[in-house]
């Protein structure tokens, strides 16, 4: 528990949604296929803007799809920004964060395939932010055995998953520091923290949540779809 109470409007969400998802099959760019008959960013904006915190998401968009995102989204209840994604997740995040106005202390970086974050989970990033951590991740504890194999898929050894989590977004950081992070970033990286880290900055791990799974293969969408029943 924070000492703070969430203030209303001090974190901006960047919201990387350019990527294409092919591994969801073939079809539209994967935040904007449907869920329950709805665009997977527009669950996630949704679920974003419902956190007290949330004053501005910055949403980088597939190229071709600014103006039509700009109006799936005009529902969405918080200041909103769509930017042009680019080439990789982190020119995406490196757009995205360029568009974020002055005036924002907390930066926080989440991915539209996680569609169904709880408003929760995005408050308890931004107060450990707000608390004083320049970095902080939402972890959950890894339940398989994970095994580490050679080149032909033979098993060389386990590995101790008590000290392992994986990894979710929303990530949160101090803005300059997650500004610090992308301006000195060399080769891409599949999350942000990571570019924190390489910087040397410490990232603080706090409890991530079922429901923020990320929605990558199609059992993903099955089981959303099935979170989402009344
Ligand atoms: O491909 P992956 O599942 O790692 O993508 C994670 C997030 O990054 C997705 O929300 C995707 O839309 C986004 N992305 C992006 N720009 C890209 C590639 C991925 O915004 N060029």
């Amino acid at each position: 528990m924070t000492a703070h109470a969430p203030s209303r409007g001090d974190v901006a969400v960047l919201v990387p949604a350019a990527g294409l998802g092919t591994r969801l099959g073939p079809g539209a760019p994967k935040a904007l296929r449907t869920l329950a008959g709805t665009p997977l960013l527009v669950h996630a904006a949704r679920r974003l803007a419902a956190a007290r915190s949330v004053g501005c998401l910055v949403v980088a968009a597939p190229p071709t799809d600014v103006t039509a995102v700009r109006d799936m989204l005009a529902e969405v209840a918080t200041d909103l920004i769509v930017v042009a994604g680019g080439d990789t997740r982190q020119d995406s995040v490196a757009r995205a964060l360029a568009a974020v106005p002055a005036h924002f202390p907390i930066v926080l970086v989440h991915d539209a395939a996680r569609a169904l974050v709880p408003p929760a989970l995005v408050e308890r990033v931004a107060a450990a932010v707000r608390d004083g951590h320049d970095a902080v991740v939402p972890v959950l504890p890894v339940v398989d055995t994970i095994r580490t194999v050679d080149a032909s898929e033979v098993a060389l050894g386990t590995v101790d998953r008590s000290t392992l989590r994986a990894v979710q977004t929303p990530q949160g950081f101090r803005r300059e520091v997650l500004a610090a992070a992308h301006e000195a970033a060399g080769e891409a990286l599949t999350d942000d923290a990571g570019l924190a880290e390489a910087l040397g900055v410490r990232v603080q791990c706090v409890p991530g949540d079922e429901a923020a799974l990320k929605i990558t293969r199609p059992f993903d969408l099955a089981i959303a779809e099935l979170l989402l029943r009344p």
